[in-house]
């Protein structure tokens, strides 16, 4: 049978190494598709370095269309990213009766209501294993390999830029902004690394999976989303002294009103594996109710790590290129009529514990203070931990770790207790997740 003939919109890092794994490993990838699959031509506004990358034998254009309009072509893999052109793209190829494959989770997070909705009228596939943990089959494990399981909650480590900073400050004791400077100096994070370390990015992926484990439309819009900017190297500190290991984490979670989704800072006691996931690696765990704790981990980005999950997609689409559109894995799990309504709750509803940190006047009766309040908020605690002043100083840091409660509860304790004259500075407030 003729090779299944693909686009690429895009040759970049990825796309390089999309036609280079595709390339290294085409028997194998043939045994398993049971078809070849050929990249028979690519887009890129730098034609004469994408030839170069792919040589004679495919051919490059500079217009993204003529490879939409190309009726040879099967598969369109959008690997330009972003919200603006890849959109329109996009939706241009599931019009032209394409299947797409990309790795754009900005786009899925944002768009993804219109762009299955789109693909489903249409009978294509739109894959996106590469849009979440890179080469972690993430998507797929959600997806297919849990498919039995009521899914309770996902907790992830996604994205490898925060994660480096995080494993920088811990290890070498550097404040943020170092810790972001090494990195950009090691490449593991952009000249502008907005995205990555305002949580953005990890955001987009945990609605993607959120979306996956609950049957419920991608809502991005609804996501609280908190980067890693303001933390400080002394709570990594306590934070390590109490037990625990600070990472940002992509959290959604089933509870009784609706869902979580939220992606912030976050203690994890040391000994969980995926507290001990460092540097620019990506994990994520999974809790379903049959198959218990799943534990998924692996590169997040990079060239031929992202390439791995592309594949898997266009191996994916090969198989079912045939296959009656009804008989597909879903989009997003759940058969499309059969999605779920449930709302993604407000910020104040989720329940969750914390470290907080207090900078106190050392003097009689602040501890008794701060936890009346704590206690006339109905906010149990769990531990305490007072420093030693500082030789001199008749300040000192008291913090402490609370039992579970909504979150608009602590805040309103919060803005009690910092109305106390004795609380020096504003209060650090970082959620807390035992993972258990
Ligand atoms: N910038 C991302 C990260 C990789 O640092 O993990 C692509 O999503």
């Amino acid at each position: 049978m003729k090779p299944i003939q693909v686009g690429l919109l895009g040759i970049g890092t990825v796309g390089s190494g999309v036609f280079h794994v595709l390339k290294r490993n085409q028997a194998e990838i043939q045994r398993r598709a049971g078809r070849g699959i050929e990249i028979a031509m690519v887009a890129d506004l730098d034609v004469a370095r994408a030839q170069s990358i792919v040589g004679e034998g495919v051919r490059v254009v500079n217009d993204a269309r003529q490879v939409i309009a190309n009726p040879d072509i099967d598969i369109v893999v959008e690997l330009i990213g972003g919200y603006g052109i890849a959109k329109a793209l996009v939706m241009e190829a599931i019009d032209a009766g394409k299947h797409v494959v990309t790795a754009n989770k900005a786009l899925l997070a944002v768009h993804g209501t219109e762009i299955f909705a789109a693909a489903q009228a249409k009978g294509v596939m739109v894959a996106f294993e590469a849009a979440v943990a890179g080469g972690i089959p993430i998507i797929k494990a959600l997806r297919e390999g849990l498919t039995a399981n009521q899914i309770q909650w996902v907790a992830g480590i996604i994205n490898g830029t925060t994660n480096f900073i995080l494993s920088e400050m811990r290890e070498q004791g550097l404040d943020f902004d170092m810790a972001l400077k090494e990195a950009q100096r090691l490449g593991y994070a952009e000249a502008d690394p907005t995205f990555d370390i305002e949580g953005v990015d990890a955001a987009h992926k945990a609605t993607i999976m959120s979306a996956i484990a609950f049957g419920i439309p991608v809502q991005f819009d609804k996501a609280h989303v908190e980067g890693i900017t303001k933390l400080e190297a002394a709570d990594i500190r306590y934070a390590e002294q109490l037990g625990y290991r600070i990472k940002l984490l992509g959290i959604t979670k089933r509870a009784e009103q609706g869902i979580e989704l939220r992606v912030h800072p976050c203690l994890v006691p040391a000994k969980r594996l995926i507290a001990n996931v460092e540097g620019a690696m990506n994990a994520v765990v999974v809790q379903g109710d049959a198959v218990g704790t799943t534990l998924y981990y692996g590169k997040g980005a990079g060239s031929e790590p992202t390439a791995s999950a592309v594949i898997a997609d266009l191996v994916d689409v090969t198989r079912l290129h045939t296959a009656d559109p009804l008989n597909r894995v879903p989009h997003l799990a759940f058969q499309p009529a059969s999605m779920s309504d449930l709302p993604v709750l407000p910020m104040s509803e989720v329940v969750t514990s914390y470290y907080l940190r207090l900078r106190v006047a050392d003097e009689a009766g602040v501890l008794a203070k701060v936890t009346g309040l704590l206690a006339e908020a109905g906010i149990s605690i769990d531990a305490v931990l007072q420093r030693e002043a500082e030789e001199g100083s008749r300040q000192t840091d008291l913090i402490i770790l609370t039992h579970s409660t909504r979150e608009g509860t602590m805040n309103d304790a919060i803005a009690h207790m910092q109305g106390l004259p004795t609380v020096l500075a504003p209060i650090v407030r970082i959620r807390k997740e035992e993972l258990a």
